[in-house]
């Protein structure tokens, strides 16, 4: 899919104007705090509403102003549709192919697009949880099912850490236990089995691209690293049965934490490059890197579902970067339409082919 144009309207420091791109790459560039990443962030909303830097709506109003549109022209499932989005204080209008919409859902289905911020580099820096719910919001994007279960996982675990506290009192209770862990373990062996699949989908997938972007001389691996000895071939059956046997092991340590101490909530997944942890190991352009590669990773994911290419969204991603590498994402990733940041003014000289737009001030200038 492509954008062939969007135009904002009272939207952040923008100023009211119409982006045309080209279906190629599109470079946006400028000083800092000039409305680049607003750009960016704009043409994200179209893919459920939501922005990649904040919660409020409200935000995305210019100051002083009532309201912000945004309207957006691309084309996708083979015709050219319109979008529209909305805000006002009071609330939000989104219009897809002139129909008003209740919710954003609808657009989740029509429009779609991968975003990389320098945040994202958190998945690296950062702790587990920070990978886990990059895994999970993945899998619960593929099946609602997925969703589910992982609610339902949260909430049995909230409820049995509460009853491991009790059992310290109430010696007795410790018999209905059982009965918790029995739904624990069939939901968290669920939960480990699908984010196993779908590491191992984008290990196949990222570790093309790690290679493309380090120009072979780097070697990208996903783990999933298991709290109860999940292995990568375990079936659903016996991971239940480890997560069983775990729990039963760990019971009397569980009874002085009031936690439970092993399951999908407390594994991890590491992000190796030339067998080594990135997340210690890895310099920051490798991290930066790394991140990438799952990002485009993701990118052809999404290409398989929708069964088309997705826009990419890449925000501030040169920096930090050789120059073999900044050039293989600006003159490399064919068939999609690619809307790349930055504030070096050579990074335009290395695009071989594109757009390329000057933003100063809230207002932009196409180039070429
Ligand atoms: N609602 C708003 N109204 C007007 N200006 C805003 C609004 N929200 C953010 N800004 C301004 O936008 C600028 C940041 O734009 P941004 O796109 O982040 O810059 P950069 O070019 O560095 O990516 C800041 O100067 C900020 O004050
Ligand atoms: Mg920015």
């Amino acid at each position: 899919m492509r954008v062939e144009s969007i135009r904002y309207q009272n939207y952040r420091n923008l100023a009211d104007f119409t982006l045309t791109p080209c279906e190629g790459v599109n470079i946006i560039y400028g000083n800092n705090a000039q409305g680049k990443t607003n750009i960016l962030e704009g043409l994200w909303l179209f893919c459920g509403g939501h922005s990649f830097r904040t919660q409020s709506y409200r935000e995305l109003i210019q100051f002083d102003k009532s309201f912000a549109k945004l309207e957006c022209v691309f084309y996708g499932q083979e015709r050219r549709q319109t979008a529209e989005l909305t805000m006002e204080t009071g609330g939000r209008v989104i219009k897809v192919n002139g129909v008003e919409q209740k919710t954003s859902s609808a657009l989740i289905e029509k429009f779609c697009a991968v975003v990389f911020s320098p945040e994202n580099l958190s998945l690296i820096k950062r702790g587990p949880s920070e990978r886990r719910s990059f895994i999970d919001s993945a899998i619960c994007r593929e099946k609602l099912r997925n969703a589910l279960t992982l609610q339902k996982y949260n909430r049995l675990l909230k409820q049995r850490n509460a009853l491991l506290k009790e059992i310290v009192r109430n010696e007795r209770l410790k018999e209905t236990l059982s009965l918790w862990d029995e739904q624990l373990t069939t939901l968290g062996a669920e939960i480990v089995r699908r984010r196993m699949d779908f590491i191992k989908m984008m290990t196949e997938r990222a570790v093309v691209y790690h290679k493309g972007i380090s120009r072979g001389s780097e070697e990208l691996r996903l783990r999933y690293v298991s709290s109860f000895g999940a292995e990568e071939n375990d079936d659903v059956r016996t991971l239940k049965e480890k997560f069983l046997e775990k729990c039963r092991q760990s019971l009397q340590t569980e009874m002085l934490t009031g936690s439970t101490a092993a399951g999908a909530h407390r594994d991890d997944i590491e992000i190796i490059i030339n067998g080594k942890n990135s997340r210690f190991f890895a310099s920051q352009g490798q991290q930066r890197s790394a991140v990438l590669s799952l990002k485009l990773a993701e990118a052809s994911v999404l290409r398989e579902r929708m069964g088309e290419n997705p826009v990419i969204l890449f925000d501030d991603v040169l920096s930090e970067l050789d120059n073999d590498r900044q050039d293989y994402l600006l003159n490399e990733l064919r068939d999609c339409q690619v809307f790349i940041t930055c504030c070096e003014k050579s990074n335009k000289e290395q695009l071989n082919e594109g757009k390329i737009f000057y933003v100063s001030e809230g207002n932009v200038e196409a180039e070429k």
